[in-house]
């Protein structure tokens, strides 16, 4: 591991051939245009959502299959899940109820053996600890997760249980690990690292519709597998700096 590159373009072609996937998550920004990468790649969706959420994905009920339910009910999961090739989740810590842990722990339960996992999360997430943060990182995540509790908003602490339980499970899956995200036109394929610190992230932006390109890519790179690649915008000063 320490000979290799740790600065990659991701996007090699993978082994596993991909019929049907499920996105859970889909009718957030992430989600939905995860959705729309996923159809442009002819795959079959099925989108998993909050019941009130439905209506945010009226313009592509007619191309998907939506199963409506809370993300971490199993029952909802199991179900949406059959038959499924790869499973795309989007991890958020929203509310004091295990709603991530639970999220991810219903995905490893009930996608079938083999399947690609591919899970959402932020640079927070550290998978052996090498991560480099600065102070005022540390500093703010803290602050955020001590107060995000405090007012029953969210659970970051939640949201790092959830990855620990994929990093310990032996399924085919990839943590995505995005830098600060923003709106805009598609740049490409994002570029990734295994540590967050490394020069090429140094930029910390993506575009969220290239963060959900990289996440819908990342089912058929086997590179990826059992991966937790940081990942930073193929156009930013950081990584044009790296690629040249
Ligand atoms: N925002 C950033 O700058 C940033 C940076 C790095 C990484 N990320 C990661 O990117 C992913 C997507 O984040 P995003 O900020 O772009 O948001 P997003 O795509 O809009 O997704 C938000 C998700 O949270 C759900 N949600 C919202 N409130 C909820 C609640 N109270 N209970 C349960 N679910 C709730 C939404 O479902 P509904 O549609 O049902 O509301 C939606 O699926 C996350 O994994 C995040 O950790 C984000």
């Amino acid at each position: 591991m320490g000979t290799e590159p740790t600065e990659r373009t991701a996007g090699t072609a993978g082994t596993e051939r991909i019929g049907k996937v499920c996105i859970v998550g889909a009718s957030g920004k992430l989600g939905q245009y995860m959705v729309r990468h996923a159809l442009d790649r002819g795959y079959e969706v099925v989108g998993v959502c909050r019941e009130r959420s439905v209506p945010k994905l009226a313009a592509l009920a007619d191309r998907i299959t939506i199963v409506p339910g809370q993300t971490d009910d199993p029952e909802v999961i199991r179900r949406a899940v059959d038959g499924c090739d790869g499973v795309l989740t989007v991890l958020v810590p929203w509310g004091v109820r295990q709603y991530s842990s639970g999220t991810a722990q219903a995905v490893l339960d009930h996608a079938r053996p083999g399947a690609r996992l591919i899970f959402s999360c932020g640079w927070h997430i550290t998978r052996d600890g090498k991560d480099k943060y600065s102070r005022l990182f540390t500093t703010t995540l803290k602050v955020v997760t001590w107060a995000a509790k405090l007012v029953r908003a969210a659970e970051i602490d939640d949201q790092v249980e959830a990855c620990r339980r994929v990093f310990a499970s032996d399924t085919r899956w990839t943590v995505v690990r995005g830098s600060t995200l923003e709106e805009g036109e598609s740049q490409g394929l994002p570029v990734w690292s295994r540590h967050v610190g490394d020069p090429i992230l140094a930029s910390d932006r993506t575009r969220r519709v290239d963060y959900a390109l990289f996440m819908v890519e990342a089912l058929t790179d086997d590179l990826l597998v059992q991966e937790a690649p940081a990942i930073v915008g193929c156009k930013t000063p950081s990584a044009l700096a790296a690629a040249s």
